[in-house]
C-alpha cells in the first residue's frame, strides 16, 4: 500500500483557514508574532516547535478559544465570529482534538458522539446514532459504544474524541499533540486513524512531534519558535534540509531521542 498522503483530486483546493498578521499577547508575553498562514482545502499542515513556542495558542486562537489583538483569521473567507450562535457553529465547523481527551465522563461513548449533532446541528437522535455508530466503526471502537469513557484505554478514548469531532462534519480538524498523553503502544492506533483521515481529504492542522506521521501524512511542516513561524517546507525538505539554526537545533534534539 502506498502510504504517502495524496491531496484531494485536482490538488489542493481554495484557501480555507487564513491567518493574516495575527498578533497575540498574554500580558507582556508576545505569544503570536505576525502569524501568516494559509491552509487550503484538503491540506495537512503539521506544526512543530519547542515547548512554549505558541503551538497550542495558535490552535486555540483558530478555534477562538483564545482572542487575539490584531490581524485577521478567516474560515472560508468569513472572519471568526465573536460570540453567540455563530461561535457555536464555528466550534462545530472547526473540530479540535486535544492531548487530554475531554470526553464527558458521565455519558456513554455513543452519547458523547451524538450530543453535538443533536444539540448544535439539530439532528434527529436516530440519524445521529446511526452516524455515530458508523464513525465509531471507522475509528475502530464500535464495540465500546455503550461503555463509559473510564472503561476505555487512552488510545480508544482519543479515537472516540476524533469520532466526536467528525460527527459535526467539520470543515477542518485541529489536533494539539493528540498522542502525547498516550502509552507508546497506543500511539500508532491513533496516528493510523489520523493518517486515514488525511488520506480521505480532510483539511488538518496537527501539532505533533511524531515525525513518522509528518512524513507520511503532511503536505507541509510549519516550524514555530518564540511565537513566530520561522520556516515552512515539505516534510522531506524540512527534515533533511532545515534552513534556520532554530530548526536545526530543534531537530537535532528530537531526532537523537
Ligand atoms: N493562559 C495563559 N496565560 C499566560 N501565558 C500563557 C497562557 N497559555 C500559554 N501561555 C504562555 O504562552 C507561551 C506559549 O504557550 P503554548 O502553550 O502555546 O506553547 P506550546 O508551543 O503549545 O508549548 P508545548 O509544546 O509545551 O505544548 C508559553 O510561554 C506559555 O507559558
Ligand atoms: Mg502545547
Amino acid at each position: 500500500m502506498n502510504d504517502t498522503h495524496v491531496p484531494a483530486e485536482g490538488g489542493l483546493g481554495k484557501p480555507l483557514v487564513v491567518l493574516t498578521d495575527v498578533n497575540k499577547h498574554f500580558g507582556d508575553l508576545h505569544v503570536l508574532k505576525d502569524i501568516n498562514l494559509t491552509v487550503r482545502e484538503g491540506e495537512v499542515v503539521v506544526v512543530i516547535g519547542p515547548s512554549g513556542s505558541g503551538k497550542s495558542t495558535l490552535c486555540r486562537t483558530i478555534n477562538r478559544l483564545e482572542t487575539f489583538e490584531s490581524g485577521s483569521i478567516t474560515i472560508h473567507g468569513t472572519p471568526l465570529p465573536e460570540e453567540g450562535k455563530e461561535l457555536a457553529k464555528l466550534r462545530a465547523d472547526v473540530g479540535m482534538v486535544f492531548q487530554g481527551f475531554h470526553l464527558f465522563h458521565h455519558k456513554t461513548i455513543l452519547d458523547n458522539v451524538t450530543l453535538g449533532p443533536i444539540k448544535v446541528r439539530k439532528m434527529e437522535r436516530k440519524v445521529a446514532e446511526e452516524k455515530a455508530m458508523a464513525l465509531l466503526k471507522r475509528v475502530g471502537v464500535a464495540e465500546q459504544a455503550h461503555k463509559y469513557p473510564a472503561q476505555l484505554s487512552g488510545g480508544q478514548q482519543q479515537r472516540v474524541a476524533i469520532a466526536r469531532s467528525l460527527a459535526m462534519d467539520p470543515v477542518v480538524m485541529l489536533f494539539d499533540e493528540p498522542t502525547s498523553a498516550l502509552d507508546p503502544e497506543m500511539i500508532n492506533e491513533v496516528l493510523d486513524v489520523m493518517t486515514q483521515l488525511a488520506k480521505s481529504g480532510m483539511t488538518m492542522i496537527v501539532v505533533t512531534h511524531e515525525m513518522g506521521f509528518a512524513r507520511r501524512a503532511a503536505d507541509r511542516v510549519v516550524f514555530m519558535a518564540d511565537g513566530a513561524i520561522v520556516e515552512e517546507n515539505t516534510p522531506e525538505e524540512f527534515f533533511t534540509n532545515p534552513q534556520s539554526d532554530r530548526a536545526k537545533d530543534f531537530l537535532g534534539k528530537i531526532l537523537t531521542h
